[in-house]
């Protein structure tokens, strides 16, 4: 925020204005003290829309042990209002990856986090070290969808994505293929075999990096090739 915008709201609201001054102040602290070793695991769970992300991130942020700190990257959106434009074809909200990034960086250097959402390739490789990709058989995706009222249109563009395999194939586009796993999440039982893979992967993370991994750019690629579409303003 410029000084201009916080001398406007100051004239507008003098207890907005202070709030202001506060969240740009909070924010310089944040970028002072970014971390450059995490020693717990970034996770995204990813997958067609219904295919049951919230339900196994949520699930796993109640196991108070992992000090899981969720990310549902739609109502984050949402909370801070961090929108580009408006898709009137889609009937939603364009998120600002930019603005998104930005915000998440210093969260995803402290690890433990979970990132939830059906885009799964914005996220720098640096800062993820699983992905979970939750696939869903035709008959229950289709039931999922229906119950939430969904257009046929809408219903049948997400079966062919999945059928598809449209976001598994943007994991292994943009990450490693050592840390994309897929996860079958069809019927009920599925959720706590899910649950139970992704608690035990992330305990096994702990062990095997007691030393940490970095965050940092140069050290990352120090044995690896940069990508090729690697735009330094985005690290
Ligand atoms: N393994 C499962 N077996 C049966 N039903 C499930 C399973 N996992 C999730 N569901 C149900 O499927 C529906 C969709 O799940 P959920 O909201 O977690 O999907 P999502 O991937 O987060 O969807 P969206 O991308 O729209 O946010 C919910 O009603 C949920 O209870
Ligand atoms: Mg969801």
């Amino acid at each position: 925020m410029t000084d201009n915008k916080i001398k406007k709201d100051k004239k507008k609201d003098s207890k907005i204005s202070a709030e202001a001054v506060e969240k740009v102040l909070s924010n310089k602290a944040e970028e002072q003290e970014l971390k450059k070793t995490r020693f717990r695991p970034n996770i995204i769970i990813t997958g067609t829309p219904g295919c049951g992300k919230s339900t196994l991130s949520k699930t796993l942020k109640d196991i108070s042990e992992l000090k899981i700190n969720l990310f549902n990257i739609s109502e984050y959106a949402k909370e801070n209002k961090i929108f580009e434009s408006y898709d009137e074809s889609r009937d939603s909200h364009v998120i600002d990856e930019d603005e998104l990034l930005d915000r998440l960086e210093s969260q995803l250097r402290k690890g433990g986090c979970i990132i939830d959402w059906h885009c799964n390739d914005i996220f720098p490789e640096r800062l993820i070290d699983l992905v979970v990709v939750l696939r869903c058989g035709t008959s229950a995706l289709y039931d999922r969808l229906k119950a939430r009222n969904y257009k046929d249109s809408k219903i049948q563009e997400n079966i062919d994505a999945e059928i598809m395999s449209v976001v598994l194939e943007d994991a292994l586009e943009s990450y490693d293929k050592r840390i994309v796993i897929e996860l079958q999440n069809d019927k009920d039982t599925n959720i706590q075999e899910n649950v139970d893979k992704v608690k035990t992967w992330i305990e096994q993370w702990v062990l095997d990096n007691k030393s940490g991994v970095t965050n940092e750019v140069d050290e990352f690629y120090k044995d690896r090739e940069m990508p090729e579409d690697w735009d330094s303003d985005e690290e």
